[in-house]
């Protein structure tokens, strides 16, 4: 297809506000899926998707559409249309699919209005030199106020509220007519057609049957069936076996032009030979130089995983190398724990992929897992200048160090006005700086933060959430790092430190961290035939105490005399319950006692 037939965008939206949906009817009215076979929401794939609803994996479909109306009316165009991840663990992913497009439709549900995501995602399309097209969608909803938002968007990105469009993703109002306007106004690409070959990869999947599947965007030059391509940023040298497009099947073609959109499979067998972001040539003639913006996936949070049966941890090693196929951001390596034993030390892009990945290793590979609770990667530099990351708490160096820098980020918040005082209250306590304040309305408050990463990966979405009655969402990126006056907080239980509970803190809340978990814990574990003191130490300085006093369990004495049969019985069950036990010290500690402590902090 020549470049000016084409048209390449994406949607943009915060999460729940439709994209799914409105990809679902695009594509039913380009006709490239039959209203049989439509099936809600076609393009997310993997089942874990589905069911949270949230879209990891960005998909590329091509969509024939001629123009209904106005001067185009009549022409034959083909609009590549590319999925874009849906948060903030993915915003790398999410700039490199933008990248590929030149426009993007910004699309924000009509009951609800802007939301801190819609925000961050219109800043990298604009950063991107992107096309916008504001819609609102959903304006079946009895609860939808189409003149409010539209002026909240126009407000926003500087156009008339009537330039807004309104569709339904699902009744299809006004889709037909957003398709006319994505060709109208997102511009064709522009790209050197004779050029040597450039092409960005944008994601890249793992495929049982098939190896890896790359998805690119040609920038420049052509890709052609027979083509030995070469990957920019390592050299590495791979023979195509195929090349097409995605319509919603793949389809295979005989090359890719400049400004197409399509995929690339070479056989490899692992996503990270074919990074997101890399740039493909061709080898018998390859280009100067990359295309921009290529990154390393960079892991930002850390947490050790461990089977609650010991024997399971064959198991999970061949489950992390399966997964990390398919995924270039996981990292792992083999860590041993005295209070959990053999186990996994893993790096991810955050919370949620944190999340899905316990989930996937839970529900696909039958794992039942324990997961400590999840730390950044700290730098310190040491006083004789020696430097190193932290990723383990265990790791962390006792006494007195030089200087310790953590992660931060640039955090938007979104809030109804009414929230104001409630959201700086919570950046505040977690050693925020407010960077500025923007009212978008009059009843809608736009606050940027710098964060410590530490401070938000626990709790805070659930806090934000609590004291703004659900109405603030929140969205960050990476903003580098910061100094900071931490210490290493370990909980001892009857004299010696388990591992499992050590953990990186503000010094001013190191106090809070011992005392919290220390009762929790006294809570948790069982008295044992000796009195068990629970301590929170900063080296060896004791920061907080707490008692398991001592009992004698004698469980037969409940049994008066006779019966044997019933005596064995209790005998039974109390072996039982010993199997679950672990032994830290001399001190049994029921696994579920360490699943607790450590599940919220
Ligand atoms: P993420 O993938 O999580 O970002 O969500 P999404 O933006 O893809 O949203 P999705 O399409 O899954 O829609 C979210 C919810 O809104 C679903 O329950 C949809 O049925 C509903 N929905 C989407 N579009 C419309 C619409 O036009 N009208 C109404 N009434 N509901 C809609």
């Amino acid at each position: 297809t020549a470049p000016d037939r084409l048209r390449n965008f994406c949607i943009i939206a915060h999460i729940d506000h439709g994209k799914s949906t409105l990809a679902d009817r695009m594509l039913q009215l380009t006709e490239v899926v039959d209203s049989r076979q439509m099936r809600a929401q076609y393009l997310d794939r993997m089942d874990i998707e589905r069911e949270r609803g949230i879209t990891i994996k960005s998909q590329a479909v091509r969509m024939p559409w001629t123009v209904r109306e106005g001067d185009l009316a009549g022409g034959a165009f083909v609009l590549n249309m590319i999925d874009t991840p849906g948060h903030v663990d993915f915003t790398y992913e999410v700039s490199r699919s933008l990248a590929a497009c030149e426009g993007a439709v910004l699309l924000v549900d009509a009951a609800q209005g802007i939301e801190a995501q819609t925000l961050a995602n219109l800043y990298l399309a604009l950063e991107n030199d992107m096309h916008i097209i504001p819609v609102l969608n959903k304006i079946d909803l009895p609860a939808a106020q189409p003149e409010k938002y539209a002026e909240e968007l126009a407000h926003l990105i500087g156009c008339e509220p009537d330039d807004c469009l309104r569709v339904s993703g699902k009744t299809g109002v006004g889709v037909p007519h957003l398709l006319d306007e994505i060709v109208r106004q997102f511009p064709a690409p522009k790209g050197e057609s004779a050029g040597a070959a450039r092409a960005m990869i944008f994601d890249s999947v793992y495929d049982v049957y098939r190896g890896v599947v790359t998805y690119v965007r040609v920038v420049d030059g052509r890709i052609e069936a027979r083509d030995r391509i070469r990957m920019m940023s390592t050299g590495a040298v791979h023979e195509l076996l195929e090349i097409g497009v995605i319509s919603p099947e793949p389809i295979k073609s005989a090359g890719l032009g400049a400004g197409e959109v399509g995929y690339l499979i070479t056989g490899v067998k692992d996503v990270r030979q074919s990074r997101v972001g890399d740039t493909v040539t061709i080898n018998a003639k390859p280009a100067a130089a990359p295309l921009g913006g290529y990154k390393d996936p960079k892991p930002m949070v850390y947490s050790g995983l461990y089977p609650i049966d010991g024997s399971d941890y064959p198991l999970l090693r061949d489950a992390l190398d399966k997964l990390k196929l398919n995924d270039a951001a996981l990292v792992y390596e083999p860590e041993t724990s005295a209070a959990l034993g053999f186990g996994f030390r893993c790096g991810f892009l955050g919370l949620l992929h944190l999340e899905i990945i316990q989930e996937r290793l839970e529900r696909e590979f039958n794992l039942d897992l324990i997961s400590t609770a999840p730390n950044v990667v700290y730098r310190v530099v040491m006083d004789d200048g020696t430097e190193h990351a932290v990723t383990n708490p265990s790791e962390f160096p006792d006494g007195k160090t030089g200087q310790i820098f953590e992660p931060t980020v640039r955090a938007t918040v979104l809030t109804p006005n009414d929230f104001v005082g409630a959201v700086m209250e919570l950046c505040q306590g977690r050693r925020g700086s407010l960077l500025g304040m923007d009212y978008l309305s009059a009843d809608r408050v736009e606050l940027r933060y710098t964060l410590p990463l530490g401070e938000i990966i626990y709790d805070f979405f659930d806090q934000l959430k609590s004291r703004t009655k659900g109405y603030a969402s929140l969205d960050y990126e990476p903003s580098g790092e910061q100094q900071a006056d931490l210490v290493k907080v370990d909980i001892l239980l009857h004299g010696e430190a388990v591992d499992a509970f050590s953990s990186i803190v503000h010094k001013d809340k190191a106090y809070n961290y011992g005392v919290t978990i220390a009762s929790k814990l006294q809570k948790l574990i069982p008295r044992q035939q000796f009195e068990v003191p629970i301590q929170a130490a900063i080296g060896s300085r004791i920061i907080a105490r707490e008692t398991i006093r001592a009992i004698r369990k004698d469980v037969l004495a409940k049994c008066y005399g006779g019966d044997i049969s019933r005596k064995r019985k209790l005998l039974e069950k109390q072996k039982e319950g010993k199997k679950r036990m672990k032994m830290v010290g001399r001190v049994e500690v029921p696994q579920e006692a360490f699943i607790a402590a450590l599940s919220t902090s």
